[in-house]
């Protein structure tokens, strides 16, 4: 069993963001240089967005997309991977990313609360399906066959994410909670410490500056993801 910080600790949940994939070069989302910046998200990122302009949000995830082939993951993904190879206890990795770095960098068990990139959602049959390359409203559905009602399948703000009744008995139940690369700005994902901490877990955040809600945090480590997530994971597994 391993230990942190004088406890003993038989369950981790790990909740990432996009600060995970920052150094495998995928862009944030609220960083000088990120996606937000780029784009207004009520016009990209909302069933509405969707229904005024769908050619300009199928564009916007055709592009993050078809981008994933020229990113790789790096030693955060992999470490954490590592984490759930081989530690004793369990780990409930749930990410808010999209991307598919969690499993490139090898694990198996990964809950995307907010959707994946890959997978495309038909509004008629209700189907979600694996995506590898563009679709648009002139695609048809693989499964039923209706045109024009695929969807990217990641949840839009305004929309409830996926898999919140495993989450929250999880976080019920862990001993140590780790937030890693997440500005703590977006719910249900930024209340995730209040509701381990009210369960009695140690609290850890790994961002490379503090997020909106780091004083909720037992402890806070500063760093680059590649650096403090490979840390903290030779010290859990040492423990
Ligand atoms: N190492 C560690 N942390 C990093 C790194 C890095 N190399 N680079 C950036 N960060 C941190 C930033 O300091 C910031 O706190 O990652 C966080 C990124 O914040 P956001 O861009 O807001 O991303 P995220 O928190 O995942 O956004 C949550 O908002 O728009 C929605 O659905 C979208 O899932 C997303 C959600």
């Amino acid at each position: 069993m391993a230990q942190f910080n004088g406890r003993f600790i038989g369950s981790i949940v790990v909740l990432t963001g996009a600060g995970i994939s920052a150094e495998s070069g995928v862009p944030t989302f609220r960083d000088a240089d990120g996606l937000w910046e780029q784009h207004d998200p009520m016009e990209i990122a909302t069933p509405g967005a969707f229904r005024r302009n769908p050619d300009l949000v199928y564009r916007f995830y055709n592009a993050r997309r078809s981008m994933l082939a020229a990113v790789a993951p790096n030693q955060a993904h992999q470490a954490l991977a590592r984490l759930q190879r081989e530690f004793a206890g369990e780990v409930f990795l749930v990410t808010q990313n999209v991307d598919d770095l969690h499993e490139r960098g090898g694990s198996s068990q990964v809950c995307h609360m907010h959707g994946q990139l890959q997978a495309s959602l038909c509004t008629a049959c209700r189907r979600s399906m694996h995506a590898h390359g563009d679709f648009d409203r002139h695609s048809s559905c693989p499964a039923c066959g209706a045109v024009g009602c695929l969807r990217p399948d990641v949840v839009w703000f305004g929309e409830i994410p996926y898999y919140m009744d495993e989450i929250e008995a999880r976080l019920a139940e862990c001993d140590l909670f780790i937030a890693i690369g997440t500005s703590g700005l977006v719910y249900p994902a930024a209340g995730f410490v209040q509701r381990a901490r009210g369960a009695g877990a140690t609290t850890v955040e790994l961002n490379r500056e503090p997020s909106e809600v780091a004083g909720l945090f037992h402890h806070r480590r500063q760093g680059l993801a590649t650096t403090t997530v490979s840390a903290l994971v030779a010290e859990l597994l040492a423990g």
